[in-house]
């Protein structure tokens, strides 16, 4: 977004390591990775395969706890929070988008954007309207009740994105929601979230498409656990 770079930092992660054990091996996937991110922008991280790049986005999401390093939400850490608020922190806060679009699948277009928002404690009729508007707002307005099965790959990534943003979150963070698209429906994914940036969402995605990645207003580059 033009101008997020006098924004303030809404979120900061400091030197996040990640390290896995696995059967006696230590494998350090982070090697201390920082990275800020201000209200308003759209960062793209960019890597080879294996770099780090989701289990980064994972760390900085609060879906897995660093072994070492710490997360600052608006200048509080929030990786030090018990989980029962961090759950909460994440439900409120925070909108999430995967490559394998991560619908549920027995629920309809509609009630999956209505699941989050009813956990939140939103009434059944609002959070009718809300999906409806959500659906509408990405030209899915005739979809409203289809099930995931019945809608192609970059229609569920499109309801999926809706689902991310309808209660309004602070950031979203996207794993390669591109990854498994057409270029057609790349694109229009990619203008969804471009629009929603231009409207002030901040957005962190990982993608490996140069292309896209060119699209945000800035690129960290992480290989081999670190940022180059
Ligand atoms: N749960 C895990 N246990 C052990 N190694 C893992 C685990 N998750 C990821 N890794 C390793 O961490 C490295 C980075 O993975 P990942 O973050 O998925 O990379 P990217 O998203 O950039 O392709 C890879 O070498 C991967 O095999
Ligand atoms: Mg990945």
């Amino acid at each position: 977004m033009i101008g997020a770079d006098k924004n303030p930092i809404i979120v900061e992660a400091k030197n996040l390591v990640k390290t896995y054990f696995d059967k006696g091996v230590e494998t350090r996937v982070l090697k201390g990775v920082s990275l800020s991110v201000r209200r308003g922008e759209f960062v793209a991280i960019m890597g080879r395969s294996g770099a780090g790049k989701s289990t980064f986005l994972y760390q900085m999401s609060l879906l897995d706890h660093p072994t070492s390093g710490a997360v600052f939400f608006n200048g509080e850490e929030i990786t030090d929070l018990p989980a029962k608020k961090q759950a909460a922190f994440r439900l409120n806060k925070l909108g999430y988008v995967f490559q394998d679009y991560a619908l549920i699948p027995e629920l309809t277009a509609s009630e999956n954007i209505m699941a989050p928002l009813l956990m939140q404690g939103m009434t059944m009729p609002l959070a009718k309207m809300k999906a409806k508007q959500g659906l509408a707002r990405i030209g899915l307005e005739n979809k409203v009740d289809n099930l995931p099965s019945g809608l192609s790959g970059g229609e569920q990534q499109r309801v999926a994105i809706a689902r991310a943003v309808t209660h309004e979150p602070d950031i979203i963070f996207a794993d390669e929601p591109t990854a498994n698209l057409d270029s057609y429906s790349a694109k229009m994914v990619l203008d969804l979230l471009i629009e929603l940036n231009k409207n002030g969402q901040t957005i962190v995605m990982v993608t490996h498409e140069e292309e896209y990645g060119a699209l945000a207003d800035r690129i960290v580059r992480l290989s081999d656990g670190q940022v180059v």
